[in-house]
């Protein structure tokens, strides 16, 4: 592989049925598997990918430097990549100094089974513990209740309807936050928890395993 192209260190995280994987340019067939559909990449703000050749060129950008992982449902001794979660640093919430926002697009073949939801959970864990930030912000066009069932069921709060947020979109966005101090009392984490979320996500063990190679 391209040396230019050699991943920007993510660690790999895992829920009961899903990995959360770097994405690797050996994943192109597999993203272009549910990127090649228009009811999944339009919602998701994704331009359609249509060849291999695109979905290479979308995961060569991931592995230059976006903090974006492959979702891969667990499958006996294997996995099958099944969509896309990733997060991106916004300063749109000033009284927050690290705040960031999450998006995700799932196979079609793969929705209601609370996948998204689970994929979710954990990338909160790895922001608050892993990155310690402050704040995650995410957002949904007004017409897009799927996203919006599933930023609900994670326990965002909402913050505001913004009128075009990008001057390509001319839809309304629906935005929601989670601080730290919400995800506490939300989810009511005692010491124990604290203490075990802080070894399972702190960067140190990551960057240890980056040192190592793995
Ligand atoms: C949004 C998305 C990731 C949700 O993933 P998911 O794992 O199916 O989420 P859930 O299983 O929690 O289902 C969420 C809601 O989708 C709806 N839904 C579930 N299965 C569905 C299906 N087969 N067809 C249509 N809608 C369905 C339900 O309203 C469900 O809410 P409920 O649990 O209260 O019934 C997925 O629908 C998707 O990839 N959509 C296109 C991309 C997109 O919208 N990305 C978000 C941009 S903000």
């Amino acid at each position: 592989m391209n040396e230019k192209f050699s991943a920007t260190f993510l660690p790999v995280l895992e829920t009961n049925r899903l990995f959360l994987l770097p994405w690797k340019l050996e994943y192109a067939k597999d993203m272009l598997f549910f990127a090649s559909n228009e009811n999944v990449v339009n919602p998701g703000g994704w331009k359609l990918i249509t060849d291999v050749k695109k979905a290479k060129n979308r995961i060569k950008r991931y592995m230059a430097g976006s903090e974006e992982w492959a979702i891969a449902l667990k499958s006996q001794d294997n996995f099958i990549i099944i969509g896309s979660i990733g997060m991106r640093s916004t300063i749109a919430f000033k009284e927050y100094d690290l705040c960031k926002t999450i998006g995700y697009v799932l196979a079609e073949e793969y929705w209601g089974q609370g996948l998204c939801s689970e994929a979710v959970q954990e990338l909160i864990k790895y922001t608050f513990f892993g990155l310690k930030c402050d704040a995650i912000a995410i957002s949904h066009h007004v017409f897009n209740t799927r996203s919006r069932r599933v930023i609900e069921k994670c326990k965002f709060k909402l913050r505001g309807i913004y009128a075009k947020s990008r001057p390509d979109d001319p839809y309304s966005k629906v935005c929601y936050i989670m601080t730290f101090d919400d995800y506490k009392n939300l989810y009511g984490i005692s010491e124990w928890d604290y203490a075990l979320q802080l070894i399972l996500h702190t960067p140190i063990l990551y960057l240890n395993e980056r040192e190592n190679g793995l």
